[in-house]
């Protein structure tokens, strides 16, 4: 019998959580803990890290896994690097659930930019009015750009004042519709986006809604992670399981 850990955080997490519930495979979802309350899930759920790859391949023994589904998020690559050598090094079988990045369409004006400090760039000197929705971490990259008014994004009210001198914070937590994503950005004025290219239905509101504005997009380009194995598709995971 399979005993699955499922890495999560996502929207895809939670459509392969359900599908493994739906099938009755033993399977633990993972959080690392990041959002003061985790969406409920309808499998066991574990929360906080596991203490890089050592302790990660010390819970994978422990905890008798055969099978590890990493459906995290593209740009969490620490998790996913660890979870590639820790299986290799227990000799798990493991596979990842990776959305395809997202591609310009007619209409968009993008400029794919390779890391943060190329996305502070990529704004120029002159202040615009900037929708950072880049989530709470790695803020302190725009740190040497405070001329800029920012809005934030984030799942949970910030629990100190925000670094950046011009930011303000919604609070809300995906995913997220292209008619709010258009009412939002005109309310705030926006200018610019700052987005990862995170790829998914998710998060994808924003960019429809600046293609139909005609607002430019700056896209962060993803990490590299190691070699895997992929899917596209919960169904893909849960044949690569039975296979
Ligand atoms: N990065 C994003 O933009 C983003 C966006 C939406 C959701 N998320 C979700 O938020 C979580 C954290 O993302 P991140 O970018 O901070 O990750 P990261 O930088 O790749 O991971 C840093 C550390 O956090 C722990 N961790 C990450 N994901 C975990 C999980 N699912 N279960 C248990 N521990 C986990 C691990 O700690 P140890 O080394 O101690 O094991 C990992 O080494 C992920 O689960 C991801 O799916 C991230």
């Amino acid at each position: 019998m399979p005993r699955v850990l499922l890495l999560g955080g996502t929207t895809e997490a939670a459509a392969m959580a359900r599908a493994l519930a739906e099938a009755g495979v033993d399977a633990i979802y993972s959080y690392a803990g990041r959002t003061e309350s985790p969406v409920p899930q309808p499998l066991p759920v574990r929360v906080g890290g596991f203490g890089g790859v050592e302790g990660l391949a010390a819970h994978l023994t422990d905890e008798s896994i055969t099978h590890v589904i990493d459906a995290t998020h593209p740009f969490a690559a620490q998790m996913s690097r660890n979870a590639v050598e820790a299986c290799a090094a227990t000799g798990i079988p493991m596979i990842a659930l990776e959305r395809e990045p997202w591609a310009a369409v007619k209409g968009d004006r993008w400029t794919h930019v390779p890391d943060l400090p190329g996305a502070v760039a990529a704004l120029g000197e002159a202040p615009r009015r900037v929708f950072l929705a880049i989530g709470r971490q790695n803020l302190n990259a725009f740190d040497n750009a405070p001329q800029h008014h920012y809005l934030l994004r984030l799942v949970d009210p910030p629990t100190e004042p925000l670094a950046l001198p011009r930011a303000e914070a919604v609070i809300a937590r995906g995913p997220f519709t292209v008619e709010g994503d258009l009412a939002l950005l005109q309310a705030q004025r926006i200018e610019v986006i700052v987005a990862k290219n995170a790829g998914g239905v998710g998060a994808e509101a924003k960019l429809v809604a600046a293609r139909e504005l005609g607002l430019p997009v700056i896209l962060i380009d993803r990490p590299l992670v190691p070699k895997r194995q992929v899917a596209r598709s919960v169904e893909a995971v849960m044949a690569w399981l039975n296979g």
